[in-house]
């Protein structure tokens, strides 16, 4: 009999690329298949890779059966910044692409989905600081439209066809091993690579423009708590609230200034900034903690001293 099976798509990027590794370390390299679009040579990595475009539904049924995968963990998608330019096909990718993996666990042929939800799904009318689990949800990019409309779809899966999917509402993600791509929050990683590479930094964002962010260790904990919760513990679908830290890019630049002493940051804002001020400052994850455990451990003060240190030895430096 063939061993079930874990599915990432998107892994090559932000959160993929490390959720992969800790999911080999607890369930073993062959029971783990990435998948992304990008072609196999261009791909440098130690295990089983898919090449897979989520839009592609029967190349996504092939791969499920080729590896008799189970769990999906459904990562691919275009980010808020790159959505607002492209519209059309954010919402296609974001949309149709979870609506195949739900079909997909309606049918059975797959047992458990998790899918990240985000910040984005709140709006200039939700309350901005300690933003519950149920305000008034007023997107106001088509990220945040399909992020909140793919919640709506997962309760109603959840509720008709008792589909095992499980979410998160991530806030920013800050990591050093893959950059983030096209997302609001990304300055937060961007910075410190040019606080390395050139001491100084251009930020998007306005400096007092307060978000809501987690370091990656305290996102992939998440993931794991969440899903390796007993579903009888979990009551209706909700995509839980995560809060972690909140600061702004001149707190940031002064936690960096303590390591760099000459970096400078300076502003120049574009189109981000009005998606940045639709979004909660800060946000009460009390619901995650009482559930199922979520409990970040990761400051700005010890985020910034593993991010310099590590995008030092990555960038040479
Ligand atoms: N990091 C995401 C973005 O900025 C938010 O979920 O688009």
């Amino acid at each position: 009999m063939k061993t079930d099976t874990i599915l990432i798509t998107g892994a090559l990027g932000q959160i993929g690329s490390e959720l992969a590794e800790k999911l080999k370390t607890i369930y073993g390299k062959n029971n783990v298949i990435i998948s992304d679009i990008r072609d196999p040579k261009d791909v440098n990595y130690d295990g089983i890779y898919e090449v897979i475009d989520v839009l592609d539904v029967e190349r996504i049924k092939e791969v499920i059966h080729k590896h008799n995968v189970k769990t999906v963990y459904h990562l691919a998608a275009l980010l808020s910044g790159t959505a607002e330019k492209n519209p059309m096909f954010g919402w296609k990718l974001n949309m149709d692409t979870l609506l195949t993996f739900l079909e997909l666990a309606k049918d059975k042929i797959i047992d458990k989905i998790f899918w990240p939800s985000s910040i984005g799904v709140f709006g200039p009318d939700t309350p901005k600081d300690n933003t519950p689990q149920n305000p008034i949800q007023t997107p106001s990019t088509v990220y945040g439209i399909s992020k909140l409309s793919g919640e709506y779809w997962c309760k109603w899966y959840q509720q008709n066809h008792n589909v095992d999917v499980r979410s998160v509402r991530f806030p920013g993600l800050i990591s050093w091993k893959t950059p983030a791509g096209g997302g609001t929050t990304d300055y937060a990683v961007d910075i410190y690579y040019k606080a390395i590479e050139n001491k100084k930094y251009t930020c998007f964002l306005e400096e007092n423009t307060y978000l809501p962010m987690l370091y990656m260790d305290d996102a992939i904990d998440a993931i794991l708590k969440l899903m390796a919760t007993d579903n009888n513990e979990l009551n209706e679908f909700k995509s839980y609230n995560l809060g972690g830290l909140s600061f702004s890019p001149k707190e940031l630049s002064i936690e960096i200034k303590k390591h760099i002493p000459e970096f400078e940051i300076s502003y120049e804002t574009d189109f981000r900034q009005a998606i940045a001020d639709s979004w909660p400052s800060s946000i009460d994850d009390t619901e995650a903690k009482t559930d199922w455990g979520f409990e970040p451990k990761n400051s700005i003060e010890k985020m910034t001293e593993i991010m310099l240190t590590n995008l030092k030895i990555k960038l040479n430096k």
